[in-house]
């Protein structure tokens, strides 16, 4: 017995402690995610459309940016904007270390090991052709093998598709299950010692489910195949740590990251990417030029031909300066229990069918609805100020494999409400009505 006991009834013991659990509990609780807060953090958030308040629900396909990378984009260009690696003078060098500390936010973000590993591109559908140009179609022959899943975007299908076309190999695509899961024992039986790359989508635009890439990636190794994921769907809802994971590339895309269109990342290991060639030329990827020959720049520069996206780096930078300052355990719990609520409010709608149930998915809801198509719903939703994406959300092999010609899609940021959910539950209602 300790001192504590012999001072209070058995009760009192016992009140006592669950009074102490309970501050405990408290103490290491992490604050609820403040929703409100972050909100104002987003000036486009604040508008009307067709007089009611704008619920944001599309991003998906890009994301809002904070005022702060507004901001950052803004003074680079009144104060700063120069070309890069040129010039002697102070502007070319203020903009030189912007670019390049962007460079090493990226390499941070992801936890790479070497910044030149990092390779600014325009978005996600760059840095897979680069790979699939640069890694994939002067390794490939006739015969030789590129697994990817029906699962995929476009963006990391078709140029697997027109590299397989150039080489005369072939893809070999992993199904999925009715629940939009990858089939592990089909992947795992598609690798083989024709296989020269996987390329898989880490969470998929269209189902939100999130694929096991730890697996994926440990299973092809073990076969000595490399891996690439596309990760644009992954970063804006989760940590991702490439050196943990061991893949080999690593795609995202800036806009879908709360920063600004037209900036982009690759990762790639530097054992991989400085025995590829450049896929194009131009200036400052060049270390020295004659009328006879060309001698090609080291990493990153080999693959950034060309003025890059100064301010779009910048701007990305400053995205993931924002993101670090958010909890962002406490920003996925957000989103997921946004998922769950809306989902069950879905659930009283019977002409509702969701698309994708994968266990842990993403904050992405498709469905379709028996009365009314998702073009349909689309409008129908704008005019009630709710912005969602209808349609085949560029994965038609997808909507094929679902037996679906589109999908309505809701995808949530950390930004979206509850009362946002109802908002978009109420307009549904009203699609209901016009066309139930
Ligand atoms: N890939 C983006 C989307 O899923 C455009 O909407």
């Amino acid at each position: 017995m300790n001192g504590h006991a012999a001072n209070g009834s058995a009760v009192e013991q016992v009140n006592g402690h669950a009074a102490e659990v309970a501050a405990v509990e408290q103490a290491f609780r992490p604050a609820p995610f403040n929703v409100a807060a972050v909100r104002r953090d987003f000036p486009i958030l604040q508008q009307q459309i067709y007089g009611k308040p704008l619920v944001y629900l599309d991003n998906a396909a890009t994301a809002q940016k904070p005022t702060s990378v507004i901001d950052a984009i803004s003074n680079y260009y009144l104060a700063d904007n120069a070309n890069i690696h040129r010039g002697v003078h102070l502007l070319s060098e203020r903009a030189t270390a912007a670019y390049e500390g962007a460079r090493e936010a990226v390499r941070r973000f992801l936890n790479a090991a070497e910044s030149r590993e990092i390779v600014f591109v325009r978005g996600t559908t760059e840095a897979v052709n680069l790979v699939a140009h640069s890694y994939a179609r002067p390794a490939l022959k006739p015969d030789d093998e590129i697994v990817v899943s029906v699962m995929e975007h476009h963006s990391n299908f078709v140029p697997w598709k027109m590299a397989c076309e150039a080489t005369g190999a072939r893809l070999r695509v992993v199904p999925i299950t009715d629940a939009g899961e990858l089939r592990m024992d089909e992947y795992e039986r598609l690798l083989c010692d024709r296989t020269r790359l996987v390329a898989l989508g880490h969470v998929s635009n269209a189902l939100g489910t999130v694929n096991p890439v730890a697996d994926i990636v440990r299973l092809a190794h073990a076969r000595g195949i490399p891996v690439l994921l596309d990760g644009a769907q992954a970063v804006p809802h989760m940590a991702v740590d490439v050196g943990a994971l061991d893949c080999d590339f690593y795609a995202f895309s800036g806009h879908k990251l709360f920063g600004p269109t037209g900036i982009g990342v690759l990762y790639g290991k530097a054992a991989l990417m400085d025995h590829m060639p450049p896929w194009q030329g131009g200036g400052d990827m060049i270390s020295s030029v004659t009328l006879e020959e060309v001698r090609y720049n080291t990493l990153p520069a080999k693959f950034e031909a060309g003025t890059p996206d100064i301010a779009g780096a910048i701007g990305l930078a400053a995205a993931i300066e924002y993101l670090n300052g958010l909890d962002r355990v406490a920003a996925a719990a957000h989103e997921a229990a946004l998922t769950r609520y809306l989902e069950e409010r879905l659930s009283g709608f019977p002409d509702v069918t969701l698309v994708g149930r994968a266990p842990g998915k993403a904050g992405i809801v498709s469905f379709v609805m028996s009365s009314a198509h998702p073009h349909d719903i689309g409008t129908v939703l704008d005019h009630e100020g709710v912005a969602i994406r209808t349609g085949h959300h560029c994965c038609q092999p997808l909507m094929h494999r679902l037996g679906v010609p589109a999908t309505a899609r809701v995808s949530f940021a950390f930004y979206n409400t509850r009362e946002e959910v109802d908002r978009f539950v109420d307009a549904l209602a009203r699609v209901r009505e016009m066309f139930g």
